[in-house]
């Protein structure tokens, strides 16, 4: 570990405190009252941030003192006071210490127990693998208090609470069964949230390198991050409570952009739909089983032997009229894009790219850099490159010409073959020539970068980018998905916790593939796996199995389940879309852990099985095989049993029956929910003719929003917002913002008292 020394000097310039130390000069900087980044310049003075875009300060006052050997650095909400060996703790405006630097000993408090090598060799042996501690050369150790509990990380897998497991960040794509013993998964998205008893605040470690966090697996006194290269770049992120948090730290890596509306309703895909039959035949079904849809996957067989970019001429040979005939009856496309362009003379984006430049280089030859990823043979863009984004981002206009809708980035880890990337291999950073070691896990986000602008300009609409890669910031690009899962239990279980904690670390549009990707479905799993996920931001089944998981598969009585939760899903969109619009303007995710909206409350920190859609609406779907009731915990305030009618109060536990066609769901009094009418698809009818509206008890209050649903006029004021009032039973509808031409003529509205 780098010792940094004693402090010498600092010295304040703008929002930048320099401070001398023995061996490096650290630099505190205030970024908003709520946001302190500390860094010291290991690899480069700049903070090459990959996450943030743009100058953030926002002008925030401080004041620098130094006081008992400390450097004091205090804003309007927090105060950072930097110590020798740049310890480094976190105070309130007050003086109550929020965070602390760990300053003990750096050791394994399971000391006693750690194996030598002949142990460890013996193990090994029979296949077990030990994991050995590395020590990093940038660490960072934070006091454990005893109740600190730790939300975000994204999508790692485990449950909800982070504390107690051992990360590592560096996008991997790995097709075993997801289970809670990985370390890597797709995204690196290194923020997370430490909520304690008195107080919560974020940490958000900006270094794009191979990463670890060890949320006090080690010793139970410290949490601690580590990493070798790069420079040590983090921001203390403070806020009364996590909402606040998460706002902020949106606030600094940016905030998607409103979906269109026809993403958000029902997706049908497999790795396996490869004539243009195939995908008739599953638009057929979709209407003919009365299962709204709105969108059909392309995936990887579309292509002209995976050369992306092209349409395969024999499977199909005209996709423009294809597509056409698809959108005719409500169907819209999303066709995958991976990175990897094949190797090949004959192929004219491969030449284009070769010719150019534009792919990764082998560090020792200088010749462009090759793997093997679908295609066999592929080079990889160097998406770090602002040139290879413009070049990628335009090829698109081949898929979106024939008719496509929507873009799906896969296999951007980048995925290899052939072993992994060596570390040297050279890609670029804007105009700077570095390597694989510190572009891999933005390869991803520069890729969604790429896409996104390149689907902008060409469309002038917002791009629906779907990417199982990212990094911070992601989301102002793409939505996600939790890779290839698998047809078990667990990942249906581990679902709610990675959809809920990749909310909480800014990536709100998520899913994962329903009814398990790998392995073969059950009817019972995918039943109870729809029923979760039709509240889920994102709502797609996908598979690759052996047997095929379309709704109807396994007849009744789970075909008219799974009609019944799709049609649910549609019935909320008006709901869901005013959430996205939430979203956009705070952070504040779709789906919600039940610790996010009740803090305060000890019984629901560890709540891993139901969460919340919005403010209102609370789900507690079984996710366990042959369970037929289930424990439920309702937070405080009164509630509607959505089936029911039931008026529940909260603050308690109870059981609740939940045979196979139903999935418990609470309606918090209040709640004035939106709705749409039936319809096989979005905009098969006029959803601009009537506002329907759910009323949820005697008083409530709900700002509802309507717009074209399609492109980016909403920025400049096309939208219309209504405020919705009820006060003891009697509801008023006032427009509130008019600038959508197309406000609602009738207004109908139920109640539920
Ligand atoms: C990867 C993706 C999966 C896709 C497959 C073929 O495994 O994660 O969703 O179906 O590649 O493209």
């Amino acid at each position: 570990m780098f010792d940094y020394g004693k402090i010498k000097s600092y010295k304040a310039v703008g929002n930048e405190v320099s401070i001398e130390f023995e061996n490096i000069v650290g630099k505190i900087t205030v970024v908003t009252e709520d946001i302190i980044n500390v860094f010291a310049p290991h690899e480069s003075e700049d903070h090459r941030s990959k996450a943030i875009e743009g100058d953030k300060y926002n002008g925030a006052r401080f004041e620098v003192a130094e006081s008992d050997g400390a450097v004091c650095i205090k804003t309007d909400k927090l105060e950072a006071k930097v110590y020798d060996g740049y310890k480094v703790d976190f105070y309130d405006r007050d003086g109550k210490m929020l965070c602390r630097d760990y300053r003990g000993k750096a050791e394994n408090s399971a000391s006693k127990n750690t194996l030598d090598a002949a142990q460890i060799a013996a193990r090994e042996a029979e296949g077990h693998k030990i994991d050995i501690r590395k020590k990093y050369k940038i660490e960072v150790f934070k006091q454990i208090d005893g109740d600190e509990c730790f939300y975000g990380l994204g999508e790692k897998t485990g449950y909800l609470n982070k504390r107690g497991y051992d990360y590592e960040m560096w996008n991997t794509d790995n097709a075993s069964p997801h289970v809670e013993t990985f370390r890597r998964l797709y995204k690196s998205l290194p923020f997370f949230i430490t909520l304690k008893n008195d107080c919560v605040f974020g940490l958000f470690f900006d270094n794009t390198y191979l990463s670890s966090f060890d949320m006090a697996t080690a010793n139970a006194d410290y949490y601690r991050y580590g990493v070798n290269d790069g420079n040590l770049d983090y921001y203390f992120i403070g806020g009364e409570n996590m909402p606040k948090i998460v706002e902020n730290y949106t606030y600094l890596t940016g905030r998607m952009n409103l979906p269109q509306l026809w993403t958000l309703g029902y997706h049908q895909s497999r790795w396996g739909y490869i004539t243009e039959d195939d995908f008739r035949e599953v638009a057929d079904g979709m209407r003919k089983n009365d299962i709204p849809c709105d969108v059909l996957h392309y995936d990887i067989d579309y292509m002209d032997g995976f050369r992306v970019f092209t349409f395969d001429p024999k499977h199909h040979p005209d996709p423009a009229a294809f597509l056409a005939e698809m959108k005719q009856k409500g169907f819209r496309a999303v066709t995958i894009v991976d990175p990897g362009v094949k190797v090949d003379t004959n192929y004219s984006v491969y030449n284009e790219g070769l010719e150019k430049g534009y792919f990764a280089k082998d560090a020792f030859s200088g010749n462009v850099y090759i793997n093997k990823v679908w295609p066999g043979k592929s080079a990889y863009p160097d998406f770090g490159n602002p040139e290879v984004r413009k070049w990628w981002g335009e090829n698109h206009k081949v898929l979106l010409d024939a008719g496509a809708d929507g873009i799906w980035n896969d296999m951007n880890e980048p995925a290899s073959f052939e072993g992994e990337l060596p570390a040297d291999v050279i890609f670029t950073d804007e105009g700077r020539v570095t390597n694989h070691a510190e572009m891999h896990n933005v390869y991803g986000h520069e890729m969604c970068r790429a896409t996104y602008e390149g689907v902008k300009k060409l469309t002038g609409k917002r791009p629906f980018v779907l990417t199982r890669a990212c990094y911070s910031g992601t989301q102002k690009y793409a939505l996600v998905w939790t890779g290839d899962n698998t047809s078990i239990w667990y990942n249906l279980q581990m679902a709610i916790e990675q959809l809920c904690n990749l909310g909480l670390s800014g990536m709100a549009f998520a899913a994962t593939d329903i009814g398990g990707f790998c392995g073969n479905t059950t009817p019972e799993l995918l039943t109870r796996w729809i029923q979760m996920a039709c509240f889920s931001p994102m709502c797609r089944n996908h598979c690759c199995s052996e047997l095929r998981q379309e709704p109807w598969v396994f007849g009744e009585p789970y075909l008219s389940i799974y009609r019944k939760f799709v049609k649910l899903r549609y019935k909320f969109i008006p709901y869901l879309y005013n959430t996205f619009r939430t979203c956009t303007q705070t952070g504040m995710p779709v789906m919600r852990p039940l610790v996010l909206m009740y803090e305060k409350d000890e019984n629901v920190k560890q709540i891993n099985d139901e969460f919340m859609i919005g403010d209102s609406i609370l789900v507690a779907p079984v996710v366990g095989q042959g369970q037929t009731r289930r424990m439920i915990y309702l937070p405080e305030g009164e509630w509607y049993d959505y089936i029911t009618g039931e008026k529940v109060s909260g603050n308690k536990w109870f059981i609740r029956e939940a045979p196979i066609d139903v999935c418990p769901m609470y309606i918090r009094s209040g709640a004035i929910l939106p709705t749409f009418a039936p319809q096989s698809y979005i905009g098969e009818i006029d959803n601009d003719e009537t506002l329907y509206l759910e009323v949820y008890g005697e008083n409530g209050k709900y700002i509802h929003y309507q717009d074209n649903g399609t492109d980016f006029a909403y920025l400049d004021g096309a939208y219309n917002e209504y405020e919705i009032v009820n006060c003891n039973g009697e509801v008023s509808v006032k427009q509130t913002h008019t600038g959508y031409e197309k406000p609602y003529k009738n207004t109908k509205i139920t109640y539920i008292k």
